[in-house]
């Protein structure tokens, strides 16, 4: 029999990444084959993202779209994985008709087993255990709930190896959060957290360096709370023999803490490079987001890491328009992103999200106030950013070349230590090595250089 192809649609952040890579490697271990497109496909699975309502609507329009394909090709099977199958469950079906498995994000170890019954004519919901969410529909009378499977209630057999680059991975190191920030839906569809034991990731990392890793991402809603304490576990990764660099990704600003600073300046290959989201600069709204930081506590966290980490590069996300935020919460946002030269910022208008703790609060903020404040922050940001980067004209930074430049393949493209994108003139060979580039030029987005 001809082998099956699966093909799959990722939406959402870098652990949905690494889910998929890990669902699409089991699968290839079963006697999938991976198909280079939708339209080439037998199996399609959307891999989801609920953190914000526009996130849902395009995989919902995505799926829409699939409506017609179905019609004419029956034996297609459609699978919708990940937070956003976990929140809607049997809504999805509702919502889809056409969709045959609906699973949530740890099921992605059970895909074989899923679409074997999905192939057998039945319509099959298979929801992580556990879950924190409140609202459920009714599933339809033809699906079958096939609850948590073995594997998924064992969810941290991991493995990365059909990662996209080959010199550079994913691992998590956790699993789920514990926070509850109160716009937030994740801690409600990843479940509590969990952490992966030390050996097991120490043992990965070794592995995917034996395969040619130079740079390993470590991943978790929270990096910072690593049961075994993410200090330690840095130290234990970081003789890893062939591996260069080391990030982790994302830490809770409230965690920050200069064991883990001391840490960062001490290891040469952890990378001068920190996500720690802010989300808000006035404190009031950092209360009701129940964040657990004020706007000076975190204004401190940057001064403890630039003081310990020299020349570290700081990343924030920002939600605006959250509830009851005024225009001087925004000033206070907008100053505190001054203050604080982020290297880069991701700004996002507030989505409410059901099941989340914000949803008794009114969405008071207008639409067009919410458009209004992302411009603004958004300007405000760009201007920080062509400004640390023209700072950058003159200096050579080390850049792991990842391939050809997207806009400019006659170019090579990679990231800095600072995770800074990094365009540069160069031969192909360079590619997946790290190589020290001479920056000449910039936007607020990229560095453009050549090869020192
Ligand atoms: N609305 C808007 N943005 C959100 N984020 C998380 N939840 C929401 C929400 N309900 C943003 C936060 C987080 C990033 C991944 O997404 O800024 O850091
Ligand atoms: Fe959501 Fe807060 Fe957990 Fe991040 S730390 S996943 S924003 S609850």
């Amino acid at each position: 029999m001809a082998k099956l192809k699966v093909h799959f649609e990722t939406f959402g952040c870098q652990m949905n990444v690494l889910d998929s890579e890990t669902a699409a490697e089991r699968l290839a271990a079963n006697g999938f084959e991976l198909a280079e497109s939708a339209a080439l496909a037998d199996v399609i699975i959307f891999n989801t993202c609920s953190v914000r309502e526009h996130a849902e609507e395009r995989v919902y329009s995505r799926i829409g779209a699939l409506k017609t394909l179905k019609q004419r090709k029956p034996e297609l099977i459609i699978g919708v994985m990940g937070c956003m199958a976990q929140k809607d469950g049997a809504l999805v079906f509702r919502r889809a008709p056409h969709v045959d498995i609906v699973c949530g994000p740890k099921q992605e170890s059970s895909l074989a087993a899923l679409i074997a019954e999905a192939q057998a004519g039945r319509r099959i919901l298979a929801l992580d255990n556990g879950d924190r969410i409140r609202v459920r529909t009714k599933p339809p009378k033809d699906v079958a709930e096939v609850g948590q499977t073995p594997q998924a209630a064992a969810a941290f057999e991991r493995t990365g190896s059909t990662r996209p680059l080959p010199h550079r991975a994913y691992a998590a190191i956790m699993l789920g959060c514990d926070n509850f920030c109160s716009y937030c839906i994740v801690p409600y569809v990843r479940g509590p957290e969990e952490s992966r034991p030390a050996e097991e990731i120490a043992e990965e990392v070794q592995r995917l360096a034996a395969d040619g890793v130079k740079e390993i991402i470590l991943l978790g809603q929270n990096v910072n709370s690593y049961a075994g304490g993410l200090p330690a576990l840095l130290r234990r990764i970081h003789d890893t023999a062939g591996l260069d660099r080391i990030r982790f990704v994302t830490s809770h600003p409230k965690d920050v803490s200069d064991e883990l600073l001391r840490a960062m300046a001490e290891l040469p290959k952890v990378c001068e490079h920190l996500h720690a989201p802010a989300q808000s600069g006035s404190t009031a709204v950092l209360k009701r987001m129940n964040r657990r930081y004020t706007r000076e506590h975190y204004l401190d966290m940057l001064d403890r890491a630039r003081r310990i980490v020299p020349d570290i590069e700081i990343a924030s996300d920002f939600i605006v328009g959250f509830p009851g935020e005024t225009e001087e919460d925004f000033r206070q946002t907008i100053d505190l992103v001054r203050k604080a030269d982020f290297g880069q910022c991701y700004i996002f208008k507030y989505s409410p999200r059901t099941g989340s703790k914000a949803v008794e609060f009114a969405d008071d903020v207008p639409d067009e106030i919410k458009k209004r404040r992302n411009n603004e922050l958004l300007a405000v940001q760009e201007e920080i950013s062509a400004g640390r980067n023209r700072e950058k004209h003159g200096k050579v930074l080390e850049v792991l070349v990842d391939g050809s430049s997207k806009n400019d393949p006659g170019k090579l493209a990679g990231r800095s230590r600072g995770n800074d994108i990094v365009v540069f003139d160069g031969p192909q060979s360079l590619i997946g090595s790290i190589t020290p580039v001479h920056i000449t030029d910039s936007t607020p987005l990229t560095l453009f250089g050549k090869e020192a």
